[in-house]
């Protein structure tokens, strides 16, 4: 195994890149490791790239500039369409202020009252009134666009949606979580909900028309108009869409490399972390809504699904279940032994079914972090090296990086088992054998 360097995969917020500022997002990784890989595989032209965890679609951005085919799938609505909006072209962004303002005059000219509203996700935290002018900029919105369900006024299919669609929902989500922003709470990844009636909040229309136009411009200006990359024309053979891992809608042998992150075994909620995008997509607190969270992996839900221990999933996994089996503290067994369980089999059954859709001999790139708990490490490197001995793939490197900003601070009660909260992150390179 020689030794190769790849850049950092942790994000540097200050990029001059500000398309990767345009949604506040823990968890992705920087362009200029997917950059430094796809240089290192060294690919022929024409090959497919796929990230089946794609987030904010860093992975895809990079494999489409640098010319070859992109798939990117993540099971969260809200990260589909921030993937697409990123991927706007010129004009469309050179016309975005303009359009906007036209948006917002069709929004103005729709008839809707408070009873179109009555059972609307938003009315968790927003009286109708105040939800009318988003419904309302969502429809002008999506007449943009030929594919949708126009009297439930949601987006049914994310895989068809434009980009320029895509960049206008963007905008309208930055604008209800500028809107809703007393809901925040110190944990960067939570979001509140009123319990009574009366805490849900007012918000004027024109102020709601005024943030959404803000969003836009803001958008718009912080990207570099002159930049080669969004003048070039965009490549129409990128697929973005909405899927588990565990089931990916490709078939065998069809792609020539993956370049991941898997998500976090952390306990971060990402579906509460995007529930306030998620109820404008129509998502509410009840059976969507649930339902989507349960799928997530890395989830804190238990789900009704009985989970038994496997070998396959290699020692490191089940010493580290057998720890917290066993751990003192109230809870361990009862819940988070559980929460485990669930990540190692949804982890587990993702690699084989990526196995599956790659090309015998192809690579795959996983960028792992470590965790604990409590005062137990969960050595996800080695985790991830074992379980993929059962899909027969090797190890070709392996690359360290020791990042100190976490999210481990933000859960109560680390800090009583660990004073560091520096974790390691591990690029993995792999190969499925010929
Ligand atoms: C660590 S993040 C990936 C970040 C990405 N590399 C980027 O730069 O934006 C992991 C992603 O996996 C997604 N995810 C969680 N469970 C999933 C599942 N079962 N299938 C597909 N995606 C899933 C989450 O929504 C999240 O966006």
């Amino acid at each position: 195994m020689g030794s190769i360097r790849l850049s950092n995969p942790k994000r540097n917020y200050n990029t001059k890149n500000c398309k990767e500022n345009w949604f506040d997002y823990y968890a992705g990784y920087s362009p200029e490791f997917v950059e430094d890989t796809i240089k290192y595989l060294n690919l022929p032209s024409n090959s497919i790239i796929l990230d089946p965890w794609n987030g904010i679609g860093t992975t895809t951005q990079v494999v489409e500039e640098l010319g070859y085919r992109a798939i990117g799938y993540d099971i969260n609505p809200v990260m589909v369409i921030v993937a697409k909006a990123k991927r706007i072209d010129y004009i469309s962004l050179v016309n975005a202020e303009k359009e906007s303002n036209e948006l917002i005059n069709k929004g103005k000219s729709y008839y809707l009252t408070d009873e179109h509203v009555q059972t609307d996700p938003l009315g968790v935290w927003l009286n109708p009134c105040s939800i009318l002018p988003f419904r309302k900029l969502e429809r002008a919105i999506l007449e943009k666009n030929e594919i949708h369900d126009k009297k439930k006024l949601q987006v049914k299919n994310y895989e068809n949606i434009s980009n320029e669609v895509a960049f206008y929902y963007l905008a309208l989500f930055k604008t209800i979580k500028e809107l809703l922003s007393v809901f925040r709470s110190s944990n960067p990844t939570w979001v509140k909900r009123p319990k009574l009636a009366s805490e849900r909040i007012n918000v004027n229309e024109s102020i709601v028309y005024e943030s959404f136009l803000n969003n836009i411009s803001k958008m718009a200006s912080s990207v570099d108009l002159e930049s080669p990359n969004l003048i070039n024309k965009k490549n129409n053979d990128i697929i973005l869409s909405v899927s588990t891992s565990e089931s990916l809608p490709l078939p065998n042998d069809s792609v020539d490399a993956i370049i991941a992150s898997p998500p976090y075994c952390t306990r971060i909620d990402y579906a509460i972390a995007t529930v306030l995008e998620l109820a404008l997509l129509g998502f509410s607190s009840d059976e969507y809504f649930s339902t989507l969270r349960n799928k997530m992996i890395g989830t804190p839900t238990i789900s009704k699904e009985e989970i038994v221990v496997k070998n396959e999933w290699g020692k490191t996994a089940n010493y580290f279940l057998k720890l917290v089996s066993e751990h003192e503290s109230k809870a361990s067994l009862s819940y988070y032994y559980k929460i485990y369980l669930q990540y190692f089999n949804s982890m587990y059954r993702s690699l084989k079914e990526i196995n599956r859709v790659m090309k015998k001999g192809s690579h795959c790139v996983l960028v792992v972090q470590d965790s604990y708990y409590k005062d137990i490490l969960i050595d996800l490197s080695a985790v991830f090296s074992e379980m993929v001995e059962e899909v027969s793939w090797k190890i070709e490197n392996k690359i360290s990086y020791h990042n100190k900003r976490t999210l481990a601070s933000i859960h109560q009660g680390t800090k009583k088992y660990r004073k560091n909260s520096s974790v390691k992150e591990t690029a993995l390179i792999f190969q499925k054998k010929e």
